[in-house]
């Protein structure tokens, strides 16, 4: 059984960025990015419906929460980029290397200098459940760096398939400033379609000379990368309980209002 895909080549740069052309082709079941699609899809399911997840789209996020939220992808992306940086010319990574319309890291420390001030790096720290994901990466970074690729899927994907959603959520829910400030990390400035993008990504993917071995281990890797960000859910969920302040219901609708394009 074979399903469409919409190759996506760059094919010039206007100087604001590649433009990217599509171009459809056959996809097969051996391709990296099905396989991933396909072995991810119900922890991808069980992440949608964790009690956190559910609340921030229906805008019931407090502040407090959110900021907690906004550390823990500030440790993650550190880590992550940090070993993407040391690995960039890897040949089973290179291929995926887009520091200027993926990375987050920056954008991540100028949300927190927003939320904390000045002296924001003295205020946070990192928690235990992102610890625990942090070491995993720098883990999988050092002994086995194809396995990265799982790690910037599950994370610059779902980003990308959901981020204008959630930015509204919350800015909507924590009544954050039209400007985009502390908003940063759902705002990719230098990609100007996500669609096309994400089917550059995928097709990179599927370039990668890897044996069906290494597939596999790469969707075993997938789905613990799914785990970990489950387990900052369910930490931030606890913390939750014990921080009192007044909860917003400023979410958007859920039903129907997606258009299937959140993440
Ligand atoms: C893709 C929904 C949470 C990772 C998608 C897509 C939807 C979606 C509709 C498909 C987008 C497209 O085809 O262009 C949701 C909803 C979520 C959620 C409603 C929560 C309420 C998450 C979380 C993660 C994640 C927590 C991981 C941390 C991904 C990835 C993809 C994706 C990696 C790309 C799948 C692929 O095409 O291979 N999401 N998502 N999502 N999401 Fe989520």
């Amino acid at each position: 059984m074979s399903a469409e895909k919409m190759e996506t080549t760059d094919i010039m740069s206007n100087g604001a960025g590649p433009v990217y052309e599509e171009k459809e082709e056959t996809l097969g079941p051996e391709d990296l990015s099905e396989l991933l699609a396909a072995g991810t899809k119900e922890v991808h399911e069980k992440a949608e419906n964790t009690q956190f997840v559910k609340d921030f789209l229906r805008g019931r996020i407090r502040k407090e929460l959110f900021k907690l939220g906004a550390v823990a992808l500030y440790y993650t992306y550190t880590a992550m980029e940090e070993e993407i940086e040391k690995n960039k010319d890897h040949p089973h990574f290179a291929p995926l290397y887009f520091p200027v319309e993926l990375h987050r890291h920056e954008a991540l420390a100028r949300d927190l200098e927003y939320f904390y001030g000045p002296d924001w790096q003295s205020q946070v720290s990192c928690s235990p459940a992102t610890q625990h994901y942090v070491d995993r990466i720098h883990q999988v970074g050092q002994e086995d760096p194809v396995l990265l690729v799982a790690h910037a899927y599950t994370r610059y994907m779902g980003d990308l398939s959901g981020g204008q959603v959630l930015k509204k959520v919350a800015q909507r829910a924590l009544k954050l400033p039209s400007t985009g400030e502390g908003l940063e990390f759902y705002q990719f400035d230098a990609i100007h379609s996500a669609k096309a993008f994400k089917q550059l990504y995928r097709s990179r993917m599927n370039e990668l000379e890897l044996d069906m071995e290494t597939k596999q281990k790469l969707v075993d890797e997938a789905v613990k990368a799914f785990q970990f960000n489950m387990e900052v859910f369910e930490e931030l969920e606890e913390i939750g309980k014990t921080i009192q302040e007044d909860v917003l219901d400023a979410g958007m609708p859920v039903h129907g209002a997606m258009g299937g394009d959140i993440s």
